[in-house]
């Protein structure tokens, strides 16, 4: 158990984000699908990028660590390895919905991915169906978890409707599309993280965007041989958080990749009344070929409740637990709606967030899908279990540092999934030297 006293002061100095988990599970696998040598800088060292340097090794990519960057040395788009055992994807989601769609259009090979005990409850039905649209011979438990066996086969282009805007599914019909004879395409409902679009681009791949329409071509090999990671929105919108809560701070945060499809969290901040000052990317018609990143000044402010609507959700699904804390403190009501796929995440973060925040003393509902939350001008404190899920433990370390009497984490340790220096850089704001 880790205790997070409330502040006696506020937040204050710089902090340079760490490096965002999206992008370095997708530098990874697309570096494992190049041939010729990839430079990798700013690789997130966390369990789940981790686990996706040891996927990428299984698959017969050579990685060596170096201090500032990663050099790989891919097997190439058509010869991903086949290792003895299954691949362990530990807890990462983003690894288990993307690497299918590589593994599915090789010429041959039997690949069987598994992972914890969280994955074993995330559904991978929703990247099967997709993939066996196009050919591919997928098989799971129940035909919907892992362990998922993936045997290499002959893809076809196809249209694609989304059911939901995620951008893992996205991004694992777009690899399988690369494999593909044929054009595929992709009609999603609503923008979700376009990441994968972008590196494709990056390194030659023909993906085009048309309104709500993708579309990838069949592709002989990728080149790239420079990938930079910029840093995670996603893990310092805790400590941006922090910043708005806790009286008199004043943060910093370097180096943010500010792509409009991750910045919804600060979008709504500011929406409520937060001072978030740096430039975010304005909605992109097309696919840029690169990641813009920003330097955000945010401080303390009074807040006012919103309403969230689905389309908002895919741009900060993540942070939708922090939407909620802010709601805690915020006048008036705050709703979140059209956001069930929080449901499907490490927990269900539906339930997870409504509960833990309830038993710090907030006034919350939760809904089919979304929650509501009434600002009651703050939050008492007490226990909040992070039930193994990184975000859970990180919200309820804020959640102290704002609360009247400090908030008992059950679980800190969760935070090492995506951010293993978060405590300390949380520190470091409180006690500057
Ligand atoms: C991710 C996409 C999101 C997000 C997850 C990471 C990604 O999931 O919640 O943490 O890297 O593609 P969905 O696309 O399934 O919503």
């Amino acid at each position: 158990m880790t205790f997070f006293a409330p502040a006696t002061a506020g937040l204050r100095g710089t902090l340079v984000a760490p490096p965002d988990k999206s992008i370095s599970h997708r530098a990874a696998l697309l570096a494992a699908m190049t041939s010729d040598p990839v430079q990798v800088t700013g690789y997130l060292r966390a369990e789940d990028t981790l686990s996706t340097l040891r996927a990428v090794q299984a698959l017969g990519a050579i990685v060596e660590i170096r201090d500032e960057e990663i050099l790989f040395r891919g097997p190439g788009l058509r010869a991903a390895a086949q290792p003895t055992g299954a691949i362990d994807v530990g807890n990462a989601g983003t690894l288990l919905r993307l690497l299918p769609g590589w593994l599915a259009g090789q010429a041959e090979g039997v690949w069987v991915l598994d992972g914890d005990e969280s994955i074993r409850r995330r559904p991978v039905d929703r990247v099967a169906e997709p993939l066996r649209q196009m050919g591919a011979r997928l098989d799971a438990r129940e035909n919907r978890f892992t362990p998922l066996t993936v045997t290499g086969s002959r893809l076809a282009g196809v249209e694609y409707d989304l059911p939901v805007a995620s951008a893992q599914i996205k991004s694992c019909i777009l690899f399988a599309g690369l494999l593909a004879s044929g054009v595929t395409r992709i009609r999603e409902p609503g923008p979700s993280r376009d990441h994968t679009e972008r590196m494709l681009t990056q390194a030659g791949a023909r993906v085009e965007k048309e309104g709500d329409l993708l579309t990838v071509h069949p592709q002989d090999e990728l080149e790239v041989d420079r990938i930079d990671v910029p840093g995670d929105p996603s893990s310092v919108a805790f400590h941006a958080a922090a910043a708005m809560l806790v009286p008199d701070s004043r943060i910093v945060l370097q180096n943010v990749a500010a792509n409009w499809t991750r910045v919804g969290f600060f979008r709504i901040a500011q929406r409520m009344g937060a001072v978030v000052v740096g430039p975010l990317e304005e909605p992109q018609a097309g696919i840029p070929a690169s990641e813009p990143v920003a330097e955000l000044d945010v401080c303390d402010s009074a807040l006012g409740g919103t309403v969230v609507e689905a389309d908002e959700v895919p741009l900060a699904i993540d942070e939708l637990p922090l939407v909620a804390l802010l709601g805690c403190f915020a006048e008036g009501e705050t709703l979140v709606r059209g956001a069930a796929e929080l449901r499907l995440k490490e927990t269900d973060r539906i339930a997870t967030v409504v509960d833990g925040l309830r038993g710090l003393g907030a006034s919350i509902e939760a809904t089919d899908d979304g929650f509501v939350v009434t600002g009651t001008g703050g939050l008492r404190g007490g226990t909040m279990a992070a039930h193994g899920d990184h975000r859970l433990a990180m919200l309820g370390a804020v959640a102290g540092l704002a609360s009247r009497e400090g908030v008992e984490v059950v679980g800190m340790e969760a935070a090492a999934v995506s951010y293993p220096g978060f405590t300390a850089d949380l520190q470091r704001l409180l006690s500057p030297a």
